[in-house]
């Protein structure tokens, strides 16, 4: 598919089931992939903005407690709360500590930085986000937890994947066919801490 009408397939799809994002697909098939939407789990989205992975999420499970963060103010979505805040500033941090009062099962990154015009600038800022949210699952994750997040095929993809096998038992990458051949993403999936 070329790039316009993939736009325009993605785009109609999402309109016509709903979705405030293309990216809601990405999600859908992350988790026919790795199964870990489940009914009862406490969830982080990173960068929820506009709120897709967030409605796929309530669409697919029950008894969720969902918590989304981002740089944009996300529209009210009924069963999730929203922060809008920088996720790399503590307070934030601490505010999503706060909010879920003890481990999560499940967290999310769809964050990506905004670009640049340089390709590899903008894989290392993106990765950079992608290298903090594996540190941040080490201190509220729960051991047999899952960790999503967006990765760019850059020059330090290779320390993203040596950082994860390190504290992770079991690290995969996947391409959703809903991403754009020629986009640098790619997503990693971790899944139980190792320490
Ligand atoms: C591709 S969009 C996410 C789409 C979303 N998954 C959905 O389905 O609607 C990436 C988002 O990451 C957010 N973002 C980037 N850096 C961030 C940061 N440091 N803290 C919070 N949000 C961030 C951007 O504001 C942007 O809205």
């Amino acid at each position: 598919m070329d790039n316009k009408s993939y736009q325009d397939h993605f785009f109609k799809r999402a309109k016509i089931e709903g979705y405030r994002s293309r990216s809601a697909f990405k999600l859908i098939e992350l988790d026919n992939k790795f199964k870990f939407l489940k009914n009862g789990i406490k969830l982080l989205d990173l960068g929820s903005y506009p709120g897709g992975w967030c409605q796929v999420v309530l669409k697919k499970i029950k008894k969720v407690k969902i918590l989304g963060i981002d740089k944009k103010k996300v529209e009210k979505i009924s069963g999730a709360e929203f922060i809008m805040g920088d996720f790399l500033d503590k307070k934030s941090q601490k505010l999503i500590i706060e909010y879920f009062g003890s481990k999560v099962d499940v967290i999310l990154s769809d964050m990506a930085a905004n670009t640049t015009g340089s390709k590899s600038l903008d894989s290392i800022r993106t990765n950079e986000l992608c290298f903090n949210v594996l540190n941040f699952s080490k201190e509220i994750l729960n051991k047999k937890g899952t960790v999503i997040s967006k990765v760019f095929m850059g020059d330090d993809f290779k320390e993203i994947k040596y950082g994860a096998k390190k504290n992770f038992k079991k690290t995969d990458f996947f391409k959703p066919n809903s991403s754009r051949d020629e986009s640098r993403e790619i997503y990693i999936h971790c899944s139980g801490l190792s320490t």
